[in-house]
């Protein structure tokens, strides 16, 4: 099977919406393949799997490792690796270098990086050597200390020409897709209608032309969701509930049983 490419998602722009998710690991990465046009191998798995309190010390091999995992588990929708936080911001060049070597050693097929027009520059010089580059802007969890926490965007209507060049400017470098995060809906609505490039919304509007979700978080893992999850899955308690049940046999020895040892 032939992957989904990175300008197949470019032209998917006002057409049928894309379905994205999260995955750090081949087994769900397995599972989210069969539905998924994208699957992004994000920082978030410096909170979701490492117990990280925010995805600014996440580094380049962990991603690495991750996006391995990610591309192994799946054959048919694009993997598309986050840049981690200090990777990429310094220059054009020290981004190549880095975007290059997550491509080679996962073999995904693009990167993902926050930031409007400041990376605007570095966007085009990405995309004219051959790495297809996602953007990412309003929440920008990498710059949490900046902002003083999560906080959603455009509560403010005067930040919102702000944001809308931001938009601008990654699709004019070249960017073939963009996540808008953490926005208010009609803000990411507005940006959507605005530029050539697919939007992809995460707290963000049902206009946008795709949505993602932190998988763990949709499927009921995540104890204090954020609230533009919508909680599918219940994998928390049937978690509890496994676990439990493998408790309290091991303790009354009733497992293993007859089935389960080698006679
Ligand atoms: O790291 C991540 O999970 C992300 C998505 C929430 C867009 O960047
Ligand atoms: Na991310």
């Amino acid at each position: 099977v032939r992957r989904i490419t990175a300008p197949q998602i470019a032209n998917r722009k006002g057409a049928e919406p894309i379905v994205s998710l999260t995955s750090y690991h081949a087994h769900t990465a397995a599972i989210v393949d069969k539905y998924a046009d994208f699957i992004l191998v994000g920082d978030s798995l410096g909170m979701v799997m490492h117990g990280m309190e925010s995805t600014v010390g996440v580094s380049l091999d962990l991603m690495i490792m991750h996006g391995k995992a990610v591309v192994r588990g799946t054959q048919r929708a694009l993997v598309v690796v986050d840049m981690p936080f200090g990777t990429y911001e310094e220059s054009p060049s020290e981004a190549f270098r880095n975007a290059a070597r997550v491509m080679k050693e996962t073999q995904c097929g693009a990167v993902k990086l926050e930031g409007g027009r400041r990376m605007a520059e570095t966007i085009r010089f990405l995309t004219e050597r051959g790495v297809p580059v996602m953007a990412h802007i309003g929440l920008t969890p990498q710059s949490v200390n900046i902002m003083g926490g999560f906080k959603t965007q455009g509560r403010d209507e005067a930040t919102w020409a702000m944001h809308e060049d931001d938009a601008k400017a990654v699709t004019e470098a070249g960017a073939f897709a963009i996540v808008l995060e953490g926005m208010v809906e009609p803000l990411a609505a507005k940006i959507t209608k605005q530029i050539s490039i697919p939007t992809i919304g995460i707290g963000a509007s049902a206009e946008c032309d795709g949505q993602i979700l932190v998988l763990e978080d949709m499927l009921g893992l995540n104890p204090v969701p954020p609230k533009f999850v919508k909680v599918y899955g219940s994998l928390g308690g049937q978690i509890e509930a496994a676990v439990k049940a493998y408790s309290d046999e091991v303790k009354t020895r009733s497992f293993p049983t007859e089935k389960e040892v080698y006679r």
